[in-house]
C-alpha cells in the first residue's frame, strides 16, 4: 500500500504539468512577450504550490490506509490472542460514512425545479364568465390575454377546476371552450403537461390548442400555466361542478367517475412502500442471545425496524429480503446465527474455524411475509466478534414488492 501511495504521487505530477501547459498555451505566449521569465518563474510556483496540494492529499489517504492496515493487524491479533481488541478506537474506521437518517419525503416534487412551488405563487383567475353553465352574446378570446406563470380558478371566490370533459360550444364565455385532456394529475406527479382541446361543430378537439402544464396542490386545488390559444374566440373553462372540491376535507379528495359529478373521498391510506433498514451490534457476542438487539440503526427507510427490542415488523404484505452476517473468533467452536420469522428458524448463518483463525459468513433470505410478520436473528451458540466500527454482526432488509 505505502508502494502504491510513492507511485502514484509522480504520475499524478506528470499529468498535472502536462494538462496546465496544453490547457493554457495561448495565454502563456501572451504573457512571454511581456515579461518571459517572470511569467514562467510564476508558473512553476504554481506547480509548487499546486503539488504540494497533491502531496497533501496523498498523505491524507496513505493516513487512512494505515488506519485501515492498523485494523486489519488487529483484527489478527485478536485471533491469535483472542484477548486484545478493546484498544480499538469506536468510530475509527475511515471506512464509515455518515449516513444521514433517510425518512419518507413523499412531499417532495418529482419536477425537481428550484422555482417557487406554483401551488403558492399563482395569480387568482376569478372570472365568472368562464363558467361552464354560462352562455353570453360577447365572447371572449384567450389569445389576446398575456398570459404570465400560473393561475388558480376561482368563481366567486370559490376554488373551481378546468372541465376535463368536453364543453357544449358558445359556452364559457367564448365560442370553443376549452376543456383538459387527460384528467388532472395527482399530488405525487408534480407539475405535468396537458393537451387542451375546443370544441366546435360537434367535434370535441376542433380545436388542438397548446398544451398548458398543470398541477395538484395540497388543499385540494390546481394551478395552471395558461398560454396563449391557438386561435380566437377560445377561452378556458371552469367546470362549476367541480366547486364542490373546494369543500373537501384535508384527508379527501375529489373524484368523479363521468367527470360531470364530482364528490369528496376519503383519501386511501398511504400505504409504506418504501422500507429498507441496515443494523449492526457494536460487540462481542457469547453464547445463546435469544434476539440481537442491533443498536447501531444506519438505515431505516418506512422506520419498520424497531432498534431497541431488534424486531422488523413487515409494515405491509409483500416480499422482502434479509440478510444477516457474522465474525467468529472462536477456536475449534462453531458459531450459529438464525434468521427467525414469525417464530420459526429459517435461515442460519453459520461459521466453524479451525486453530487460530477467523472467519465471516453472510446469508441472505427472501420470502413473503404477510403484514406484521416479525422478524430477528438470535445467536444461537459460538462467539461472534465485531467493535463499534466493524460492522461485522449486522442485520438488514428491503421490501421488494408490494402486495395486496
Ligand atoms: C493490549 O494492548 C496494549 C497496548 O496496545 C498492551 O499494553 C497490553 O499489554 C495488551 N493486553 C493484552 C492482554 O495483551
Ligand atoms: C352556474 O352555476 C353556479 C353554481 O352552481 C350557480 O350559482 C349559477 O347561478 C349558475 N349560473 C347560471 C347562469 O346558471
Ligand atoms: C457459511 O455458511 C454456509 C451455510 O451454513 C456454510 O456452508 C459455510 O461453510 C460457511 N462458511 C464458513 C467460512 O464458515
Amino acid at each position: 500500500m505505502l508502494a502504491l501511495g510513492i507511485w502514484v504521487l509522480p504520475a499524478l505530477c506528470v499529468c498535472a504539468v502536462g494538462k496546465k501547459e496544453t490547457g493554457n498555451s495561448n495565454e502563456m505566449k501572451m504573457w512571454w512577450r511581456e515579461d518571459p521569465l517572470q511569467q514562467s518563474l510564476d508558473l512553476v510556483y504554481t506547480e509548487i504550490e499546486h503539488l504540494k496540494n497533491q502531496q497533501l492529499i496523498m498523505k491524507q489517504r496513505q493516513d487512512d490506509m494505515k488506519k485501515v492496515m492498523t485494523y486489519c493487524t488487529q483484527t489478527r491479533a485478536y485471533k491469535e490472542s483472542d484477548a486484545n481488541l478493546t484498544s480499538l478506537q469506536e468510530g475509527s474506521s475511515p471506512v464509515l460514512l455518515p449516513f444521514a437518517q433517510d425518512d419518507e419525503d413523499e412531499d417532495s416534487d418529482s419536477d425537481g425545479h428550484l422555482l417557487p412551488d406554483p401551488c403558492n405563487h399563482y395569480t387568482a383567475l376569478d372570472q365568472s364568465w368562464r363558467a361552464t353553465n354560462f352562455s353570453t352574446k360577447n365572447v371572449a378570446c384567450d389569445r389576446r390575454v398575456n398570459w404570465k406563470g400560473w393561475y388558480r380558478m376561482f368563481y366567486r371566490g370559490k376554488t373551481i377546476q378546468m372541465p376535463e370533459i368536453c364543453i357544449k360550444k358558445e359556452m364559457c364565455g367564448t365560442h370553443a371552450p376549452l376543456w383538459l385532456v387527460g384528467g388532472h394529475p395527482r399530488l405525487r406527479d408534480g407539475i405535468v403537461t396537458r393537451k387542451i382541446c375546443g370544441h366546435w361543430n360537434n367535434n370535441c378537439c376542433a380545436f388542438k390548442s397548446h398544451p398548458i402544464q398543470v398541477k395538484a396542490c395540497r388543499g385540494n386545488y390546481y394551478v395552471y400555466k395558461f398560454v396563449q390559444p391557438m386561435a380566437c374566440h377560445l377561452a378556458y373553462c371552469a367546470d362549476v361542478n367541480t366547486l364542490v372540491c373546494g369543500r373537501c376535507k384535508k384527508d379527501e379528495i375529489c373524484t368523479s367517475r363521468d367527470k360531470i359529478n364530482w364528490f369528496c373521498k376519503k383519501s386511501p391510506s398511504r400505504v409504506k412502500s418504501r422500507v429498507h433498514f441496515f443494523a449492526s451490534y457494536p460487540g462481542r457476542l457469547s453464547g445463546k442471545v435469544n434476539r440481537i438487539q442491533y443498536r447501531k440503526v444506519y438505515v431505516n427507510v418506512g422506520q419498520a425496524f424497531n432498534r431497541l427490542t431488534g424486531v422488523f415488523t413487515a409494515p405491509v404484505t409483500g416480499v422482502y429480503q434479509f440478510f444477516f452476517s457474522t465474525q467468529t473468533a472462536n477456536n475449534g467452536a462453531k458459531t450459529d446465527l438464525w434468521l427467525v420469522v414469525n417464530g420459526y428458524w429459517v435461515a442460519v448463518s453459520h461459521t466453524q474455524v479451525s486453530r487460530s483463525n477467523s472467519v465471516g459468513n453472510l446469508s441472505t433470505y427472501m420470502t413473503s411475509l404477510r403484514k406484521g410478520a416479525l422478524v430477528y436473528i438470535t445467536h444461537n451458540c459460538g462467539n461472534s466478534w465485531a467493535n463499534a466500527a466493524s460492522n461485522t454482526i449486522t442485520f438488514g432488509g428491503s421490501l421488494l414488492l408490494k402486495r395486496k
